[in-house]
């Protein structure tokens, strides 16, 4: 089928047109382990009409991360996608230049001082949670659903704001999902059928839109009052020629977030806690570690004891447990570009045609027996030894959290590299860590024993443990201690 030598190798198929989607669809990293085996590590196949060249391991990983702006975009690929859930004016909606401005203007709202303020509201908000839902003694909850109120709780109250948070329960929360449901393979895959749903989305962005604006007015009414988040910071920031964001790209910018956190580290959180279940011994270590740090021991009951933000960089045994379950449980495993201009790939003879995608997929190399031992179990001590895994990215960040990478030759890479690097990977493990300690002083967590561990569900761009994600919760009260 490979008819031109110059291209990577291409997949075998029988269905035209449509191609290798539903093998690639069903299990996409068995797909692409099975073929990097036969061809190596960049290879096309076709779905949909569609010619989709993957490119694995570190190389292929350091190449679409890094590949020439010029030849290869990532708005290309993800437009169509994105513009009905983030809006008209961001992201992907705009040239590469200005995405590069508006992270610059994000990363403002991303400081320690808005971190040392979103520690007690996060606890608060948990706390808020637990007590109004989970109010037995013991019980088994729909986990993921629990984490996703806590996560959307959360990133709207330090990142939007007390009054857009306090408007979640009045049909806001409803907006969100409206606009999350266009967040679907079919909307990648039938970018041109007019699908209900786009209209629905236009709608609760013009809803939202107000909302916002209205929120914006009133806290230019008051200029004096400080509040420490995004919105904020993203009414403080200008463009490189002096001009502000108009309120709804600041609005939309808003939204962006909200929906580049949501599933993400909701999954996250959600694989973290399913893990902890299995491994008691990790959560005595945490709980030991922690309580050594406040100098008391988490003891249970109701009350969870206050932490800085210097004791949540420091909580070592929860930051390995979020990082080895990114490195095998990574939420987003197919990372797109689309070629514009014809482009070689380096030390390959192989040149991708203008109009094919090219995707990057870092959990094939970060599940790597080659990189990682015992590479699909999930052992957070074995980020202990910095010289672990002497491939592994290792470099820190400026705010003590996190993987942070400065280079794309990495197995690891849960956050991607190069120019559309994620820049919430700080908040993440901030909002993560935070919600994992509120949760361990309180409760114990037990798989349930009829369901066990959930299978990974490919279905969704982000992907999610597989519903319903029962697990059970039992609340620690002192006198057990
Ligand atoms: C980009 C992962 C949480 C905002 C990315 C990318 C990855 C990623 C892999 C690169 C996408 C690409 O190259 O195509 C994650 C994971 C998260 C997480 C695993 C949680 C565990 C967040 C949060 C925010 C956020 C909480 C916002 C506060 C962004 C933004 C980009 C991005 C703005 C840049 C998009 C671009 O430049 O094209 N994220 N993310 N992410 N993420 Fe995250």
């Amino acid at each position: 089928i490979n008819y031109n030598p110059s291209e990577p190798p291409f997949v075998r198929y029988y269905v035209p047109f449509i191609g290798s989607m539903i093998e690639f669809g069903v299990h996409p990293i068995k797909f692409i382990r099975k073929y990097q085996k036969k061809h190596g590590n960049f290879f096309t196949f076709l779905m949909f009409g569609r010619r989709m060249t993957v490119c694995v391991d570190i190389d292929g990983n350091d190449f679409v991360f890094n590949v020439k702006h010029s030849n290869v975009t990532a708005e290309d690929a993800y437009n169509s996608l994105t513009k009905p859930v983030f809006g008209e004016g961001v992201v992907y909606d705009v040239p590469n230049s200005m995405l590069m401005e508006q992270k610059r203007m994000i990363k403002s709202g991303l400081s320690i001082e808005s971190f040392r303020a979103y520690i007690p509201i996060i606890i608060d908000e948990v706390n808020q949670y637990v007590d109004k839902h989970w109010t037995k003694d013991q019980d088994t909850i729909d986990l993921l659903q629990s984490i996703s109120e806590m996560i959307i709780m959360t990133a709207s109250h330090t990142l939007l704001g007390p009054e857009i948070r306090s408007k979640l329960y009045e049909g806001i929360a409803d907006l969100y999902h409206t606009l999350d449901s266009c967040f679907t393979p079919i909307h990648f895959l039938f970018e041109w059928l007019p699908l209900p749903s786009y209209y629905a989305s236009e709608k609760a962005h013009a809803e939202l839109d107000s909302i916002f604006a209205k929120v914006i007015a009133d806290r230019r009414k008051e200029p004096g009052e400080k509040h420490i988040d995004m919105l904020d910071a993203l009414m403080a920031s200008k463009y490189k020629n002096g001009e502000p964001p108009s309120d709804k790209h600041i609005g939309n910018m808003l939204i962006a977030l909200l929906m580049a956190g949501q599933h993400t580290s909701a999954a996250t959180t959600t694989w973290a806690l399913l893990n902890l279940a299995e491994n008691p011994a990790i959560v005595n270590e945490a709980r030991t570690e922690i309580g050594s740090m406040l100098g008391r021991e988490l003891k249970g009951g109701s009350s969870v004891p206050e932490i800085s933000y210097e004791n949540v960089k420091d909580f070592k045994t929860l930051d390995n447990v979020i990082r080895e379950t990114l490195r095998i449980r990574s939420p987003l495993v197919q990372l797109m570009r689309k070629v514009v201009k014809p482009v070689a790939v380096p030390n390959t003879s192989y040149v991708i045609p203008a109009g094919y995608y090219i995707i990057a997929s870092p959990i094939i190399s970060s599940t790597d027996e080659k990189y990682y031992k015992n590479a699909e179990a999930w052992v957070p001590s074995r980020w202990n030894n910095s010289d672990a895994d002497e491939q592994a990215d290792k470099s820190t960040t400026d705010y003590g959290f996190g993987a942070m990478s400065t280079s794309a030759r990495s197995p690891n890479l849960p956050f991607g590299a190069g120019r559309h690097r994620c820049i919430g990977e700080q908040f993440a493990y901030l909002q993560i860590k935070t919600i994992l300690y509120t949760l361990l002083t309180r409760f114990d967590f037990e798989l349930d024993p009829k369901r066990g561990m959930p299978e990974r569900n490919y279905q969704s761009m982000v992907v999610l443990p597989e519903g319903p994600v029962l697990c059970q919760y039992n609340r620690r009260t002192i006198k057990n201690q």
